[in-house]
């Protein structure tokens, strides 16, 4: 394996100047910048990255979950150079691209259940608001029931059905009121919580949105048989179960899909394409036929819809998940990387829980008055020795673990000895 190599001090002098040159240019909410933080990206390969000072860091991110195949995957390099040199853009809804019909065969074929028929987009966000127009015509009731601790982007409508108040509270007066929250965590044993909150909701719920495993909320796995129960409990009531596989998509969690049970809509995107922004809606013939025939403009669509970049990056990142059994390794690396991390809790009980499935695994510090530490001071920590992680969570309590899923056992060692290191640095 190779390793991380750091050859500065972190960041270095290089990525501290493009920082300075950043916040003169840049909207000053939009990267975080501190004494420790951040280093600037200079290229990465398969599971390393290099920064602009050539530091070698080990990602245990996937870039926020997107590099499932590897960063720079030749499959997908080669196949997005040779898209580029025929054709880049195409007209999406008017005149589309080639490819964009083979993307949308292959997801039809991925896709669990009856799920046929696609919406793309650009981003996780507007996939999400795809699938709840989409319910919205189908159903003809406006309400969303979503989770308490669920993340769903950050555009208008998907902003609304995201939990976390700080991104929201200084835009509530232009936002929408069409969703409730149901606790995430309470549900898994008392489904009786999300049938009083259906109940009680004005306007009334047309659709559920759920992800099968909570990922930025701080990596919480719902018992088995809990979204088989929650798909029962939507389908006895006519609401459609939407099913944010975002984060969860495509081999993530050991499994090609989260969802135990297929959903009604599943929203996807991130590792779709290992890298370029494109992302998707998919749900059956008859409830996407609720959008009618188009008539020559598109009651929803935008520039780039179906860019034959994205679909060409996706058909060789999917093509590369199948061939090298990405899935089944990912199902295998993961109950490796648990072990070595419950391992770990056993010498420091610092740790208060690992948890996750295939490669996305969670590890929950305790709070600093009960003998932890916040998972960013940990984050800092690591970075400084080459490991690249990101804490997750609504208290900053979680250190989040979803690598590429290429990642070895000899680098899955080499991520728990450091993080064993980092907490022994900040004495715990
Ligand atoms: C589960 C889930 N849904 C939606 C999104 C939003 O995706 P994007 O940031 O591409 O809009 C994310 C992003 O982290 C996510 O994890």
């Amino acid at each position: 394996m190779t390793r991380p190599c750091i050859l500065t001090e972190i960041p270095g002098p290089k990525s501290r100047s493009l920082a300075r040159r950043l916040r003169r240019a840049e909207s000053p909410n939009i990267t975080f910048v501190s004494q420790e933080f951040p280093i600037f990206w200079e290229s990465a390969s398969g599971m390393f990255v290099t920064d602009a000072d050539g530091n070698t860091f080990l990602d245990m991110t996937a870039a926020f979950g997107v590099s499932a195949a590897g960063h720079s995957n030749p499959r997908v390099v080669e196949a997005v150079c040779k898209q580029a040199a025929r054709l880049m853009h195409g007209m999406g809804d008017i005149h589309p691209p080639t490819v964009k019909v083979e993307l949308a065969e292959k997801l039809a074929a991925l896709s669990p259940g009856n799920l046929s028929h696609v919406i793309f987009g650009s981003s996780g966000a507007e996939a999400v608001e795809a699938a709840l127009k989409t319910a919205m015509l189908y159903t003809g009731r406006p309400g969303v029931l979503a989770f308490e601790g669920g993340y769903h982007g950050l555009t208008y409508g998907a902003l609304q059905t995201t939990h976390r108040e700080d991104f929201k509270a200084p835009f509530c007066p232009q936002l929408g009121r069409f969703t409730v929250h149901a606790p995430y965590e309470a549900s898994f044993h008392d489904l009786s919580l999300i049938e009083q909150a259906i109940a009680q909701a004005d306007p009334p719920i047309g659709a559920v949105l759920v992800e099968p495993i909570q990922g930025r909320g701080g990596i919480l796995v719902p018992p088995e048989g809990w979204f088989t129960a929650l798909k029962d409990l939507c389908a006895c009531r006519n609401i459609l179960l939407i099913a944010d596989e975002i984060f969860t998509g495509f081999g993530r969690t050991g499994r090609w899909f989260a969802s135990e049970t297929p959903p009604d809509i599943i929203c996807l995107g991130k590792a779709m394409t290992g890298g370029f922004p494109i992302s998707a809606c998919i749900a059956p013939e008859e409830i996407m036929s609720a959008w009618g025939e188009s008539q020559g403009e598109a009651v929803h669509t935008s520039t780039f819809i179906g860019n034959p970049l994205g679909c060409a990056a996706a058909l060789a990142a999917l093509s590369e998940i199948e061939d090298r059994n990405l899935v089944a390794r990912s199902e295998q690396a993961g109950c490796y990387f648990k072990a070595r991390l419950e391992a770990l809790q056993l010498s420091h009980p610092a740790i208060r829980e690992v948890r996750g499935r295939g490669l996305m695994l969670g590890m929950e510090l305790r709070p600093e008055k009960e003998g932890g530490c916040r998972a960013s001071r940990l984050m800092i920590e690591a970075l400084r020795r080459g490991l690249i992680v990101l804490p997750a969570g609504p208290n900053d309590q979680v250190l989040e673990l979803v690598p590429p899923l290429i990642i070895s056992g000899e680098e899955i060692d080499f991520a728990v000895e450091s993080l064993g290191d980092c907490l022994q640095a900040v004495g715990l």
